[in-house]
């Protein structure tokens, strides 16, 4: 996949790199964001009504294997299981087409995020950097979310520990557009659902927790069985707004499941995996479009920059 050439989005990508750096610090070979992850295998399996929803290959074949890997938030590569900025988790999820084909799902496990572009992200990130967060409400940061609502809601919105990144919902947050074989097109928005359920710590149980509680257990849960989630869609309504990651749609809207992902083992040589895969959050597959939000033309960029810098990294 090539880069977009626009010089201000390309400009924006790095800036957004170099100030999740600035907060991190630098470690070539690992993500500045979603540095610590783990890789597991599976299939995904459509659900019935799926190709209702739309026309991709993964939802019209019998099964479709697929790569996961789920993360700790930060760019610290070793950022403690149990740390509170170690939320939201990610989950990322590659199903594999043909041969050098796939598309991808990027999701995070809280409903939302804090800025609808970028360059709001960047400004929220600076305010972040420069501020002494034993008095927020002093500091640029505090003044940050007093002026943008959406991103102190999410700040605000509780983020506990999961017992397991099997007992986690992860939400794709961006909204996407389907279109079936019929043409019609509805836009929609992913959830991830654990079967066995979510289950959460209260913040006691969190700080009891080993510093590797998520990689140990995600390990030991797949060799007893394995792990499964759904793929739902929650479909947009009349009047939603489609572009917009900080704005939710009423829990009345439908959802729609699209199949299930069974994850079967763990990826073998799994460093060497995590730093070579480069997840993209346009899907770039029939069926499924990015709708205008403005994230993911961004994130697509940055992602497939900071990727080919860890797969150069020395
Ligand atoms: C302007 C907004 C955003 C910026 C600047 C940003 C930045 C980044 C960066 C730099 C990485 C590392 C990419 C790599 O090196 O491969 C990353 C990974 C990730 N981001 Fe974002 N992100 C943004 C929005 C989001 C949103 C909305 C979500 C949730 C839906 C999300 C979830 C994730 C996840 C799960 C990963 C890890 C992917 C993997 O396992 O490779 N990010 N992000």
């Amino acid at each position: 996949m090539p880069l977009p050439t626009d010089e201000k989005l390309l400009a924006l990508s790095e800036d957004l790199i170099a100030q999740l750096q600035a907060i991190f610090g630098a470690y070539p070979g690992f993500r500045p964001a979603h540095a610590k992850g783990v890789m597991l295998t599976g299939t995904f399996t459509p659900a019935a009504g799926a190709a209702g929803v739309t026309k991709a290959p993964h939802v019209l074949r019998e099964s479709t294997p697929v790569t996961v890997r789920f993360s700790d938030s930060t760019g610290l590569p070793l950022v403690p299981d149990n740390d509170p900025n170690a939320n939201p988790r990610g989950m990322a999820v590659r199903f594999h087409l043909a041969e050098r084909s796939h598309t991808d799902i990027v999701s995070h496990s809280t409903d939302g995020f804090p800025t609808r572009t970028g360059g709001e992200f960047l400004e929220f990130l600076r305010a972040l950097a420069s501020s002494d967060l034993t008095n927020i409400p002093a500091s640029p940061f505090g003044a940050f979310l007093g002026s943008h609502p959406a991103a102190l809601a999410f700040v605000q919105t509780p983020k506990p520990a999961p017992t397991s990144f099997g007992r986690e919902s992860y939400f794709g947050v961006t909204a996407m557009e389907f279109t079936n074989a019929e043409g019609a097109v509805h836009f929609g928005r992913y959830r991830i659902v654990p079967e066995a359920g979510n289950e959460h710590l209260d913040d006691a149980a969190t700080a009891a927790k080993s510093a590797s509680y998520l990689m140990d257990e995600i390990a030991e849960r797949v060799a007893a069985g394995p792990v499964a989630f759904k793929l739902m869609v929650q479909l947009e309504g009349v009047g939603d707004v489609v572009d917009d990651a900080t704005i939710h749609w009423p829990e009345s809207r439908a959802v729609v499941e699209l199949g299930r992902i069974e994850l079967t083992a763990m990826v073998p040589e799994n460093a060497e995996a995590e730093r070579h895969i480069i997840f993209d959050p346009i899907p770039r597959v029939e069926g499924i479009a990015p709708s205008d939000d403005p994230l993911l033309e961004l994130r697509a960029a940055i992602y497939l920059i900071s990727g080919r810098r860890r797969r150069e990294a020395k």
